[in-house]
This record gives C-alpha cells, structure tokens and sequence, in this order.
C-alpha cells in the first residue's frame, strides 16, 4: 500500500471550495477527500482551483456512480474518463460504495443490494475488475439503508467481511452510516463494529444525521456528528492505529470556519484515541462504551 495521510480531512464541496482554495484550511487538514464525478468531463476553473487545492494537501479519490452493486457490465466510457482523471490527480487508492446506483438508468441514489453469497461473489468480483481496470487498490464503504433487503442469507458484517476477503480490498468504513443502521434496524453498533475485520479498514468517515421521527434517523449528512458517532471512530481508531477520517458534509453545509472547528474537535477525540492506541490500552471494555 502506498503512504496515505492519516488524520481528519474534509470533502471538497462547492460551499467551501473557494475558501480551501484562498488558503483558509491550510494546516487545519490531514487531507481533502475528492469525487471525481464533480470533475469528469469539466475543465476550466474547476480543474485549475483542484490542481492548487492538491498543492496543499494529499487527496483521497471517493466515488459515487461505480455502480459496484450493479448488473450490467461496467461503463468503459466513465472508467477511461475515472482513470486517466486518477492518473492526473494519484491518490493511494480510490473508493466507492457497496451499493446499486444504475440499472440501465441512473438511480440518483446509493440503494442497498441484498445480502447474499451470490451478491457477495458477484460484488467481489466486480471490486477486483474495478481495481485491475484503475490499476489502484481499491476500497468500498458500507452505506446506510432504511428497508429490508428481502431474503437474506447472512448479516450485513459477514456479507462485507465475505466480500472483503473475497476481493482482497479494503473497507472505508462509515461509523455514522453503522450508527443510523443499528437504530433503524435494532441492532447493536458495537456488535456490528466487533464481526468487522478492522485490519482491512483504510479510511474512516464520519457524519451528522437528523431525526425523522421518533424513531427513525436519516443519513443526510446535514448536521454536526454526535456524540455517538465520535464515539464509535475512536473506539475503532483505539484498535487500528492512525487512519484518516473524513468528516463528511453535504446539506446545511455552515461556513468554512464552522466545519474547521468541528475538524478541531474531532482530531482531540482522534488523538486521545491514538494515545490509548500506542499504550495499548485501546481495548476499552464494551460496557464502558455502553455506558
Ligand atoms: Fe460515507
């Protein structure tokens, strides 16, 4: 694995491009976190302020469109474009999301695929073509979902495990996505957290959900990241070692200093966690977390 920046970055959004680019992060972030997608076929200032952005700090490559869930073969118009893009722009590797976003049309949005081994095999095999074809290791994140994924022959912690072994890849493991689950679904995070094998875990991201009633909390990234959810980073970053963590932001998205001091805020929970980490007292009993 090539050297990656370890630490938290932040997305690169259109709210806050502008400032990353005047300067105002600068030595405020680990990394910046880019999706190509925002890019391909553009040209012009788009590309200019992304070549000076990645001047100042490492890039991660995070992907929305691979479509590794899907059918139907790959589309080798966009993976030429996503390539030579990767080629212009390297990052250590390039991730996308274990889901279903295109049948033929494009969903517009990341839908769950169901859990089970022929997904599994099919999923696996598609992340080992996806990596052969951007000649880069590739990572794929776990995605928050609100249904049932009809019949299921195993849990979604063996169905990623199982399609991490298979592949030979690593995960981006989204702790916020984990939390939304585990409260819509019933089940318990850190359980979850317990059956994932963290030594394949690359990258961490981290977000803010909203309430839809009661009961029920959407994914919208549009709100600061609870307690919960700093929680559960440092709980994995206390057993992994240095990771980079992005914190992700894309609706209500406040000013440049806002999202900065809750970076600020995130690295004191990350360092404490790296502390326990080297002392190796990072196993902090479950029902501490609990508790
Ligand atoms: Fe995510």
């Amino acid at each position: 694995m090539d050297s990656h920046p370890t630490g938290i970055g932040l997305g690169l959004r259109s709210a806050i491009i502008a400032e990353i680019d005047a300067g105002e992060a600068d030595g405020a972030l680990a990394f910046v976190e880019v999706s190509p997608e925002n890019y391909l076929w553009r040209g012009g200032l788009a590309l200019d302020q992304l070549a000076r952005i990645r001047e100042r700090f490492p890039l991660l490559g995070h992907g929305l469109t691979m479509n590794l869930g899907g059918l139907g073969p790959f589309d080798d118009r966009f993976f030429a474009e996503l390539k030579d893009f990767l080629d212009r722009h390297p990052t250590p590797w390039y991730s996308d999301h274990l889901c279903l976003c295109n049948n033929g049309a494009e969903f517009h949005d990341l839908l769950p695929v169901p859990f089970t081994r022929s997904t599994a095999k099919r999923i696996a095999a598609r992340i080992r073509e996806a990596s052969d074809r951007l000649e880069r290791p590739m990572l794929v994140e776990n995605v928050s979902y609100y249904l049932a994924l009809g019949e299921v022959e195993m849990d979604e912690p063996e169905f990623i495990a199982e399609i991490l072994e298979q592949a030979d890849c690593g995960l981006l493991l989204d702790v916020n996505n984990a939390f939304v689950n585990a409260q819509n679904h019933g089940f318990d995070p850190y359980a979850w957290l317990e059956r994932i094998p963290l030594e394949r875990v690359r990258q961490l991201h981290v977000a803010g959900h909203e309430s839809w009633d009661e009961q029920t909390l959407i994914d919208t990234h549009g709100a600061d990241v609870r307690d919960e959810v700093y929680a559960m980073m440092a709980w994995v970053i206390e057993r992994t070692g240095p990771l980079p963590v992005l914190l992700e932001r894309d609706n209500h998205i406040p000013p440049l200093a806002e999202l900065l001091g809750e970076v600020r805020k995130l690295d004191e929970v990350y360092q404490q966690a790296l502390g326990r980490w080297r002392r190796g007292t990072g196993a902090v009993p479950l029902e501490v977390l609990h508790g």
